[in-house]
């Protein structure tokens, strides 16, 4: 369809909306400066609470799962719709309003999950905030949600487009995790509710 590519270029444009960032600059704070950096609901909640983080994270799910809605609503083919999702994590994640830098993308994958494929997506979602809640470690817990969906997208019936869009998130999710993962081996990563 003619609409393909237009629809991943507003998908990608979509995902850049960088609300994180917007949201603490917002209330005179810069995100790359406190907490962890990231410019993801985490680091919102860390350095804000939890109004604007909760917000953060509803507008950067929706981003991932309008990205997939526009591409039903063309009439795409339900592979485009998973590249429309994928194009709105990269827009989060390297975000031109954030000279090409970003979040993590995991509200934004979990969205583009969820809207692809609800028992994926919510399977991912309910082992990873279990991991959170008992860890109170957020990266943690989104990795863990990260490689659930893989397993879920494997072991259910499920087709190559899905495993493989499922297979890349996860893969980027764990990239954009990596100073993370190196906090997590060396015993210093951020915890909720954590005073520092
Ligand atoms: O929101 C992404 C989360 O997994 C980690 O965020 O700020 O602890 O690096 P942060």
């Amino acid at each position: 369809s003619l609409l393909a590519l237009p629809a991943v270029l507003v998908a990608y444009l979509i995902g850049s909306i960088p609300a994180a960032a917007w949201v603490a600059r917002l209330r005179g704070v810069d995100i790359r400066k406190v907490g962890s950096g990231n410019s993801g609901a985490t680091n919102v909640l860390r350095s804000l609470g939890t109004g604007p983080a909760l917000a953060v994270a509803v507008f950067d799910i929706l981003k991932g799962a309008i990205a997939v809605w526009l591409a039903h609503a063309l009439g795409l083919d339900p592979a485009w719709a998973a590249l429309c999702g994928v194009a709105a994590v990269i827009g989060h994640n390297f975000s031109p309003f954030l000279g090409f830098r970003g979040g993590k993308g995991v509200a934004t994958s979990f969205g583009t999950m969820l809207a692809l494929d609800p028992l994926v997506g919510g399977g991912a979602f309910v082992v990873g905030a279990a991991c959170i809640w008992l860890t109170r470690l957020v990266s943690a817990g989104s990795i863990l949600g990260a490689l659930t969906a893989v397993v879920l997208a494997l072991a259910l019936p499920r087709p190559g487009w899905l495993i493989l869009t499922v297979a890349f998130l996860a893969a980027l999710l764990i990239w954009q995790h990596r100073d993370n993962i190196r906090r997590l081996q060396a015993g210093n990563e951020r915890r909720l509710g954590e005073k520092k």
